[in-house]
């Protein structure tokens, strides 16, 4: 028998990034919110049990190595199943720009796997197979305005920040997390941790008022200073304030108005732009509860599978 589901993969914003040191184990010490948004990627699965596993990924453009793949594969390995897995995957959050867009597809995976394999899967489990595939995944297993600590798998929850009216800029610029993070490497100092670390901290307390810095912009506007001036432009055209998420290339501005945000998009249309607007956890995961149907039971969290024993 086939289980199918048809899901929605949102994306997320770093509100606020710092890089602190350099790790022992290579990855680096970070400080970050992350606020999940209304742009998502579609995902269909179907799941049949088979004597042999076979997992394919269709869908626009093709992704070699897709993150997709990897997670239905390291979660069919934990739970010893073997079964043909069929994605559908339809992208609609750009890649290379700091959006998670692809975490937040291997989350999808991780999510929804179990449930239609019958299967119940501990939310800490989830959490370490999420963090094996990469250092932003675990996020999207929570959803909401989540503070983010260690490489990023370290999660507390916030309180909701309020802002519905996002504008979100997609450059055409590919960026690489690994080397953005290198380039960066190069510039960290002790003296400058201090300063970072307070600095984050009252953004914090600040919380709805808050106006985040991330700490790869730098690197990343001396490579691409198109995209400072897209951050210009977005404080010009009336964000409250407007900052680059992740690693980059995605900008995003934070505005008041629904008039000025109207306005800032006409303006910016030669831009691949995007209305969004932020996504309490509450929401994320009714959605996902919502899309799962009817194969779930209950409104546990993560979703408890209605074939469960
Ligand atoms: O964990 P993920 O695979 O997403 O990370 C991609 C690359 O980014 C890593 O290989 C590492 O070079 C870098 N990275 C890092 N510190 C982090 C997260 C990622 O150095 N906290």
């Amino acid at each position: 028998m086939t289980r199918s589901a048809s899901l929605k993969a949102f994306a997320k914003l770093n509100l606020g990034l710092r890089i602190l040191a350099k790790r022992a184990d290579g990855y680096h010490e970070l400080r970050t919110v992350f606020q999940t948004i209304s742009l998502a990627d579609s995902l269909g699965v179907s799941y049949m049990a088979a004597r042999k596993t076979e997992i394919v990924v269709d869908g626009t453009p093709h992704i070699p190595d897709n993150l997709v793949e990897r997670a239905a594969r390291i979660l069919l390995d934990h739970l010893k199943l073997t079964a043909k897995v069929h994605f559908t995957l339809k992208k609609v959050i750009p890649t290379g720009a700091g959006l998670g867009g692809g975490s937040t597809d291997a989350a999808a995976v991780l999510l929804s796997l179990p449930v239609l394999a019958g299967k119940r899967v501990p939310l800490e489990v989830l959490l370490k197979l999420a963090a094996q595939l990469g250092s932003d995944i675990p996020y999207f297993l929570h959803g909401g305005t989540t503070l983010g600590l260690g490489r990023g798998e370290e999660l507390y929850p916030l309180p909701e920040v309020k802002a519905s009216k996002v504008l979100l800029i997609a450059p055409a610029v590919h960026s690489s997390t690994a080397e953005a993070y290198r380039d960066l490497s190069a510039q960290l100092t002790s003296e400058s941790l201090q300063p970072k670390l307070s600095n984050f901290q009252q953004q914090v307390w600040l919380g709805d008022t808050a106006k985040p810095a991330n700490d790869f912009e730098s690197v990343i506007f001396t490579r691409h200073p198109e995209l400072a001036r897209i951050r210009q432009r977005l404080v010009k055209l009336g964000a409250g304030y407007a900052a680059m998420t992740g690693s980059g290339s995605a900008i995003f501005g934070v505005f008041n108005s629904s008039e000025a945000l109207l306005q800032a998009r006409k303006a910016l249309s030669r831009e691949k732009v995007f209305a969004v607007s932020y996504l309490s956890r509450a929401r994320y995961q009714s959605s996902w509860l919502r899309s799962l149907q009817p194969h779930v039971k209950g409104a546990e969290w993560p979703p408890v599978s209605l074939y469960a024993r």
